[in-house]
Formats: structure tokens, sequence, C-alpha cells
């Protein structure tokens, strides 16, 4: 069996990893599990990589009419535990998760929250690292995984 060699030439992460380089500011995560995906996430997740292309900052390849410079990233996620109020959206760095996030509450988060530093409070309901001093969770809102 091949043994991996750790990679530590920076030219060479570069060209292997580009998003290492690249100046991004925010990584978005979309849930894709199966009751997020059941409430439409996958809209969710086209509408910020839409909002996020015309805007001119969504990190990826060129050929794919994205942004090697870009400063957001947009990827799914599996489940987070926001099952029965999804769909769930997490903001990154800012440790912000977003609930019953619809399409047509994507530019109002990438305007405010990505590009103004604002987060859309009727639609944050947790803050990582969280003190976990919410209410109890009945069995409805227990985590999917
Ligand atoms: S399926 Fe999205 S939070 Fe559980």
């Amino acid at each position: 069996m091949a043994e991996n060699a750790l990679i530590t030439d920076p030219a060479k992460l570069a060209a292997l990893a580009p998003v290492a380089s690249a100046p991004i500011r925010h990584h978005v995560f979309v849930c894709t599990g199966k009751s997020c995906a059941a409430v439409d996430s996958a809209d969710v997740k086209l509408a910020f990589e839409h909002e996020l292309l015309v805007r001119g900052i969504l990190f990826g390849k060129e050929k794919k009419g994205k942004n090697p410079r870009g400063t957001v990233i947009v990827t799914e996620c599996a489940s987070v535990g926001f099952c029965a109020i999804g769909p769930a959206v997490m903001v990154y760095p800012d440790g912000i998760w977003y609930a019953q996030v619809g399409k047509e509450d994507v530019p109002e988060i990438v305007e405010e929250h990505l590009l103004n530093g604002r987060v859309v409070e009727r639609l944050a309901l947790l803050k990582v690292p969280s003190e976990g001093k919410g209410a109890p969770l009945d069995e409805s809102q227990r985590w999917e995984a």
C-alpha cells in the first residue's frame, strides 16, 4: 500500500488545492440531509451559488464561471440536527446557524451577513460556540444522524 507523503511545498499545495491560497472570508454550508432535502435545500444551495456568482464573489474555477479569487465558498453538508426546522444553513467563521431558510431569503443573507456583517436575526437560531442554554428539545427535534 502506498504511503501518503505530507506535501509541504507551498507552491505545490497551492497548485493542488487553489482554495488554500484564495482570500476566503466566509464558508457557507447548506444541509442536504434527508429532512432538509425534503424542504428544498438544494434550491437554497443553488440560490446561494447564483447570488454569489452574480456578485462575482463565489470561489471556484474560472472555467465554471466562478472566481478563483472569490471570498465565499459554498458547500453542502449532512445533517446538523436542525432536521425539523430546515433547511439549515451555517455561516463560518461566524458560527451562525440559520434555520428554515428559503431560497427567497438568500439575497438578504448574502447582502446583510456576508457583505455587511449583520446577522439576519429572524433566521438565526444558534451561534457556535453555544453555551447550550436554549429550551430543551422535544422528540420532533431530535438529531437525525
Ligand atoms: S437533515 Fe438538515 S439538519 Fe438534519
